[in-house]
């Protein structure tokens, strides 16, 4: 292909092109990037990603500093401060020496409002983080979202399972936006926060006088707003039995009665349902209807537990950490021994719980380094990590105090003085931990 026909494809992609060298300064974006971001080529080419995540606040992350940090693919949502909301890809392209060269990076829209909104760029900048972001760099998870963004652009019913906190709501979400709905409602519906008297009336509305206390004018269920949207019924092994044939008839015949109502209301939704529950089984056990289980399992998506994709924690501990930094100001690092320590002990909980980890360890944490003794991790306390001989040990304890003397005591001769070293050894140990 010769490079005038590589340019016109390179602009006329569907999804938008991002090109990063191996220090993470920007080569070039393509066109449909330019009016997915709202940023153009000739402000973004030859900046540094560094600088247009941290204090030019262009993107709330970047997946390209984690491919670089991982040498890794990485899948990652993000937010732009002209609040658009984008599903980036970013791939590593090593030269002969196995150094990153390239980092191609893949963009889909998830972007809900118009484009020519006008936001001013405060109410932009506060929006950053507002919403919760997707990261992973496993395989076995990229290929969930691979599979999620491909069946995202039809109307088929999916249904998310996995373990607790492991990302089916964020998932959900993510393939609404990247669907053709995505500029109508996302209808969340937890089949298990609406006491079972009063769910067949919220999910399909009833007519006036249907029962004692209801509104003389009817009312439309939940089903009806979503009209021309998606539909999340979350934890849909709650949904009772009755409702759950009545549910099947919307499935089938996309259409369905208010309670009380004799008019037949048509839908037009998208259906996703979730759940963390063995459905096999409660079909088995006659909790839960088999037909149902088929039309919505026309797409089954399993969601991997975290101790399914460990290689996930590094990133995923980098990305809160970036986040937690962000809202509460700091600039708090956790040491390398301890992820790889958070990596090989056993996680039984899923990704809210090492969201919450990270959290805490950032709040409660004094200094800006934090390191194995300092945490309190379920399942880890008082243990002497393995994997780490005593002069490893050692030498992160004297990591932390060396930060700590530097911050309380600013000059090296000062630092000298109170750690009753040399000042050529303290310099030249500062200096080590800096390169790190
Ligand atoms: N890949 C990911 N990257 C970043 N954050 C994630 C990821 N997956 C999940 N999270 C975060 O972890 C938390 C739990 O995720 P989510 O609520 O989607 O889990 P869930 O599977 O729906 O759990 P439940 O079954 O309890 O409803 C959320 O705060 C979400 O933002
Ligand atoms: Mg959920």
């Amino acid at each position: 292909m010769d490079k005038k026909l590589l340019e016109i494809v390179f602009d006329n992609l569907y999804n938008g092109i991002y090109v990063v060298d191996g220090k993470g300064i920007t080569i070039g974006v393509n066109k449909t990037f330019e009016e997915m971001s709202g940023f153009s080529n000739k402000e973004l080419a030859g900046k540094s990603l560094y600088d247009l995540v941290g204090k030019d606040n262009y993107f709330s992350g970047s997946a390209s500093l984690l491919v670089l940090e991982r040498k890794c693919p990485v899948t990652a949502t993000y937010s732009t401060s002209t609040n658009r909301k984008l599903l980036v890809k970013g791939r590593p392209i090593f030269n002969p020496q196995g150094e990153i060269e390239y980092i191609i990076n893949t963009i889909w829209d998830l972007t809900v409002v118009h484009y020519n909104q006008q936001i001013d760029a405060d109410t932009a900048r506060s929006h950053l983080l507002s919403e919760d972001d997707l990261v992973t760099c496993s395989e076995k998870m990229s290929s969930v979202i691979d599979l999620a963004l491909r069946v995202a652009e039809t109307d088929s019913t999916i249904l998310l399972t996995g373990e607790s906190g492991v990302g089916k709501s964020l998932l959900a979400k993510t393939i609404h936006r990247s669907s053709e709905r995505k500029h109508n409602v996302l209808m969340k519906i937890n089949c298990a926060a609406i006491p079972e008297s009063l769910i067949e009336a919220e999910l399909f509305g009833y007519e006036g006088g249907a029962f004692t206390g209801a509104d003389n004018r009817g009312k439309a269920g939940l089903l009806e707003t979503a009209k021309g949207g998606t539909v999340f019924l979350d934890e849909i092994s709650e949904l009772p039995l009755h409702l759950q044939s009545k549910l099947l008839g919307v499935i089938q015949e996309k259409e369905f009665y208010r309670v009380g109502g004799r008019e037949a209301q048509q839908t037009d939704i998208r259906l996703i349902a979730a759940t963390n529950k063995d459905l096999i089984k409660l079909v088995s056990e006659g909790q839960f209807r088999e037909d149902l289980y088929y039309r919505l399992n026309v797409v089954p998506i399993p969601l991997p537990a975290l101790r399914e994709r460990k290689e996930d924690i590094p990133t995923l501990i980098q990305h809160f950490t970036d986040k937690y930094n962000h809202k509460y100001n700091s600039y708090k690092k956790f040491s390398e021994n301890l992820i790889n320590q958070m990596v090989s002990m056993p996680w039984k909980g899923n990704i809210r719980e090492l969201e919450n980890v990270v959290e805490r360890s950032i709040v409660t944490t004094p200094g800006d380094f934090i390191s194995w003794e300092k945490v309190q991790i379920p399942g880890m306390e008082n243990t002497i990590p393995s994997g780490l001989g005593l002069k490893e040990m050692l030498a992160e304890r004297e990591k932390e105090i060396l930060l700590q003397a530097q911050e309380q005591y600013r000059t090296t001769r000062r630092i000298a003085a109170v750690l009753d070293i040399s000042q050529a050894s303290t310099a030249r140990k500062l200096k080590s931990i800096r390169e790190k």
